[in-house]
């Protein structure tokens, strides 16, 4: 049985996540006791996805709450929230890393005193993590209505269980159509720099049994030509009106998708919906230039050649057919405001 991609373990009180930075070679636990290796491990990608890191944030408050060395009740409600609005910028687009904090934060502030607030965090946090489940299983089974037997999916990145606290949602909706029965077959693109579909989104699936075929990210376009790929599904970081912020290399697989006369969907929960900004408005993270300069221990490039890596794009929503919620499909134009009053989640 497949354990959740990050949790609470009650019984030596901290965070617990698979390491996804060894995937897929080996499957290291982590036991996280400390709010800075939780800092640690979410910008080294140790936890990652943005499902993940609403629960990472929710966790870091809860460990957060049990930490603190404070001299009285002000001065430890002060470190608290200090604490947690540095969380929040450990990975800046990733809405629901904000998501997760502020949420826990505003349930743990109504405790009266340190014990009340430590036993509020880690419930709502653990109730978050709950929820996220089930929000990918309601993905799963909307978004597995727009899939037919014998259609090849293309994905990018990993929206799978291990983006997720379990299940996933681009993946989501892949399993739960497999579940129902049908034929699907999975194209992965590698996802350079950091390889998550070819690491992470390979190894979910040949777990699974599904079927999965790697390719590389500039193998979209020749792949959707032939008329191999059928549809295509992917995550998403962030959703503002106006577009779908995922990991680099979306936007141009939603031009390709679009050029062929490919569905191109995104599955995502309503926690990752921005109801406050539009794209111009969104900072893009910037990631280490090693990260292109090297893979692991062995140099790919000239030392100090100037690197551009930002982690994620933006795709317009002209490009987006569907985006597959929990609450069901929407198609755009989506009316930001009529989905803020439906939605049950507090904007961050
Ligand atoms: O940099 P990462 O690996 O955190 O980027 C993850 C993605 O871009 C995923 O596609 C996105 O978070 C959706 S996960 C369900």
């Amino acid at each position: 049985m497949w354990m959740r991609t990050i949790d609470w373990s009650d019984e030596k009180g901290c965070i617990t996540i698979i390491d996804q930075t060894a995937l897929p070679s080996k499957l290291v636990l982590l036991d996280i006791d400390h709010v800075n290796v939780l800092h640690e491990a979410i910008l080294k990608l140790r936890v990652r996805g943005a499902p993940a890191l609403g629960a990472a944030g929710g966790f870091g408050v809860a460990l957060l709450a049990r930490s603190i060395r404070a001299n009285d009740f002000k001065d430890y409600i002060k470190k608290l929230t200090e604490g947690a609005e540095s969380l929040k910028k450990v990975r800046p687009t990733a809405v629901n890393l904000s998501w997760g904090v502020d949420r826990v934060l505003a349930a743990a502030l109504t405790g009266k005193d340190r014990a009340e607030v430590e036993s509020t965090a880690l419930r709502e946090a653990k109730a978050l993590a709950d929820e996220d489940v089930a929000q990918c299983r309601a993905i799963g089974e909307h978004g597995a209505k727009l899939l037919e037997s014998s259609d090849t999916v293309m994905t990018h990145c990993n929206a799978g269980r291990l983006a997720c606290v379990d299940w996933g949602t681009a993946l989501g909706v892949i399993r739960s159509a497999v579940e129902q029965g049908k034929d699907i077959k999975v194209i992965s693109c590698e996802t350079r720099p950091l390889n998550q579909g070819s690491r992470i989104t390979c190894f979910e699936l040949m777990d699974d049994r599904i079927p999965v075929t790697l390719i590389t990210d500039s193998m979209a376009g020749h792949f959707m030509r032939a008329g191999k790929i059928q549809k295509v599904i992917v995550g998403a970081d962030r959703i503002v009106e106006d577009a779908v912020f995922n990991k680099i290399g979306t936007y141009s697989h939603s031009v390709l998708a679009k050029a062929h006369g490919i569905p191109f969907y995104v599955a995502a929960p309503l926690s990752t919906f921005d109801f406050t900004r539009r794209e111009k408005d969104v900072i893009i993270e910037e990631r280490d230039p090693e990260e292109l300069r090297r893979w692991n221990a062995t140099q790919i490039a000239p030392a100090g050649v100037p690197v551009y890596n930002p982690a994620f794009d933006a795709t317009p929503m002209q490009n987006v057919t569907a985006i597959i919620t929990e609450q069901g499909i929407l198609e755009p134009p989506i009316s930001f405001a009529r989905l803020k009053k439906s939605s049950s989640q507090k904007p961050y």
